[in-house]
C-alpha cells in the first residue's frame, strides 16, 4: 500500500506534534505487518509554495475562531486560513479524502468547527477528532480510520 500522504497546518505545535507521533505509530505498524501503510506528512504555512496536488491526501487542522454564534453566522477563521487556500488551489479539493479536526472541547459547539467547515467546503468527509495534542489511544484510533478509509477507496 502507498504511504497516507497528510497535510497538516500547525500554529502552536500541538498538531505538529500530534501528526509526528501519528506518523511513528504508522511506521511500527508498518514494521510488524508491511501491509500496513506508513504515513508522510508535511506542513502547510505562510511560508509554504503552492503546488498542485496529484495524489489523494488528509488534510488535520486546528481550530483558531472568532466571532459569530459558533455555528453558522459571522464565525470567523483565523491563523488556518492558509490551509483552506491551499485545498482551495487550482484542483487541489480533487485530492481531499478527508479531514482530522483538532480542538478544545471547552469551546462547546465551536469543538473542531474549522474542520467541519472544510468539510462543507470541499465536500469531503469528517473522518476523526482529538483534542489539543491527543493521546496514545488518538493514535491507534486514528490510524485505524485513515486506513479503513483509504482501502474504502481501494487507494
Ligand atoms: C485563540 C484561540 C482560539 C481557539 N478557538 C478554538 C475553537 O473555536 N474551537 C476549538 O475546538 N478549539 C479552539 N482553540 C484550541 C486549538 O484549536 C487547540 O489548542 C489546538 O490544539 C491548536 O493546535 P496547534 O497547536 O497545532 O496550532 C483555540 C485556541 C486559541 C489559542
Amino acid at each position: 500500500m502507498d504511504p497516507i500522504r497528510i497535510l497538516y497546518i500547525s500554529i502552536a505545535g500541538n498538531t505538529r506534534n500530534f501528526v509526528e507521533h501519528l506518523t511513528r505509530y504508522a511506521m511500527a505498524q508498518n514494521l510488524k505487518n508491511k501491509v500496513l501503510p506508513t504515513i508522510e506528512a508535511t506542513e502547510i504555512s505562510e511560508e509554504s509554495d503552492f503546488a498542485d496536488e496529484t495524489t489523494p491526501y488528509f488534510c488535520f487542522v486546528p481550530t483558531y475562531l472568532d466571532g459569530g454564534n459558533g455555528i453558522d453566522t459571522g464565525v470567523k477563521e483565523l491563523m488556518t486560513n492558509v490551509m483552506g487556500e491551499y485545498i482551495a488551489y487550482h484542483d487541489n479539493a480533487d485530492q481531499l479524502i478527508g479531514v482530522v479536526g483538532s480542538g478544545n472541547r471547552n469551546f462547546n459547539e465551536q469543538y473542531c468547527l474549522t474542520a467541519r467547515r472544510y468539510c462543507e467546503q470541499f465536500d469531503a468527509p469528517f473522518v476523526a477528532d482529538y483534542e489539543l495534542r491527543g493521546v496514545p489511544a488518538d493514535e491507534s484510533r486514528i490510524y485505524n480510520k485513515l486506513v479503513v478509509r483509504v482501502q474504502l477507496l481501494n487507494l
